[in-house]
């Protein structure tokens, strides 16, 4: 579980570079957890260096996964030069208890390693935490971007795009897809800042400090994290995700109905139950998707509380500007519909009448979702999406 909440069935890497000039410097750490420093230290060896060996260590971001093992790494190596911006350095006392060996960089600053390799710093707010920044090697045109144009996925014995298979290139871009979902969302506006501040840059290279580096093509990773940040202010992609919950199988009922409708039109559907599919699933496909139909029975008055969840997820990682129909159940008195106009009322939605009855669906009831599936497709479809 990344965070401690998202599930990563496929693994994750954490990056770690190494930068020879005349001196070393070592660009982000790797998280103190089960045999990673062990590892780390392996492949430091490999090159061969040792801890002693690192002049700088730069620390572009201060979340744990990257930092963690600085505490113990430090003691090996007291002489390091730590390289982080104002806000990191509070963070590196608070996370790390370090305040000594200390520089403080912004954007612009440079150290020159000699034999002719220069990092240079920018900084980037919250691309993840606020304290972010992405460092470039100048003779190289690489841009060390830590979390930003990261994935999920682990990384085996391939490392570079231009070394991967078609099957595993869309492996990377739909697991960059759910990292993008699950971390990056709700700061997308601040990924178009910061690719902004990086025009004029010779990127020659991409290397990220989650999943593989871009060499090839390190415009793809960008333009693919521009229209995933674009995907917050729409329209996104024209497809439709359908999140359904059901507790005695009457809402159920009218979910093949709206997967049909959907797929008349020619639109792809994705199609997830809660609280049965996780969150950090759901929230991938809706990110990416134009339009939602959320379906789930009025529970106690209120919303049925897996969706409530859901949508409060949704609120919290900003999945804006979408097209909507609601569907669902009740069994004595209706309270769902009220419960999502709270909770999506920030989310710029754009909402279709919503189809609800008492007990089981008739057969109106099937027509109207048909109907109303058909319609919100059409209107995707119309749209034209990213
Ligand atoms: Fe890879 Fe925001 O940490």
């Amino acid at each position: 579980m990344f965070e401690g909440m998202w599930p990563m069935p496929n693994g994750i890497s954490i990056n770690s570079y190494v930068v020879q000039g005349e001196q070393v410097a070592l660009i982000d750490l790797v998280e103190d957890i089960g045999d990673k420093p062990l590892q780390f230290e392996r492949e430091l060896n490999s090159i061969p260096l040792q801890a002693e060996d690192i002049d700088y260590l730069i620390i572009n971001h201060m979340e744990p996964d990257h930092t963690s093992w600085l505490p113990a790494f430090f003691q090996k190596n007291p002489d390091l030069k730590l390289y982080v911006t104002a806000k990191g350095a509070d963070m590196l006392k608070a996370f790390c208890g370090i305040s000594e060996n200390v520089y403080i960089v912004k954007t612009g600053d440079s150290i020159d390693l000699g034999a002719g390799k220069r990092l240079t710093f920018y900084e980037a707010p919250n691309l993840h935490w606020p304290e972010t920044m992405l460092t470039f090697e100048e003779s190289s045109g690489i841009l060390f971007s830590c979390d930003a144009f990261g994935s999920y996925g682990a990384i085996a014995d391939v490392i570079f795009d231009d070394q991967l298979s078609s099957e595993q290139h869309d492996f990377f871009i739909n697991e960059a897809l759910r990292y993008y979902a699950n971390i990056i969302g709700g700061f997308s506006m601040f990924v178009e800042k910061a690719i902004a501040k990086l025009k004029g840059l010779d990127i020659k290279m991409i290397a990220p400090s989650h999943g593989i580096v871009w060499r090839e093509n390190p415009q793809e990773i960008i333009d693919t994290y521009l229209r995933f940040a674009g995907y917050m202010t729409g329209p996104a992609e024209p497809e439709i995700t359908i999140i359904w919950s059901s507790m005695y199988g009457n809402t159920e009922k009218v979910v093949n109905k709206m997967i049909q409708g959907v797929r008349s039109e020619g639109i792809p559907v994705h199609v997830h139950r809660v609280p049965n599919d996780h969150i950090g699933f759901v929230l991938a496909s809706a990110w990416k998707s134009a339009g939602l139909i959320i379906g789930m029975p009025t529970y106690e008055y209120r919303m049925f509380p897996p969706m409530a969840w859901t949508l409060d997820m949704f609120g919290r990682k900003k999945v804006w500007n979408k097209k909507v129909v609601r569907f669902g159940s009740f069994g004595w008195s209706g309270g769902a519909e009220r419960e999502m106009d709270l909770l999506t009322e920030k989310l710029k939605w754009d909402f279709q009448a919503p189809i609800e009855w008492q007990g089981a669906p008739d057969e109106m009831v099937m027509e109207r979702a048909t109907a109303a599936s058909q319609s919100l497709a059409r209107q995707i479809k119309s749209d034209g999406g990213a």
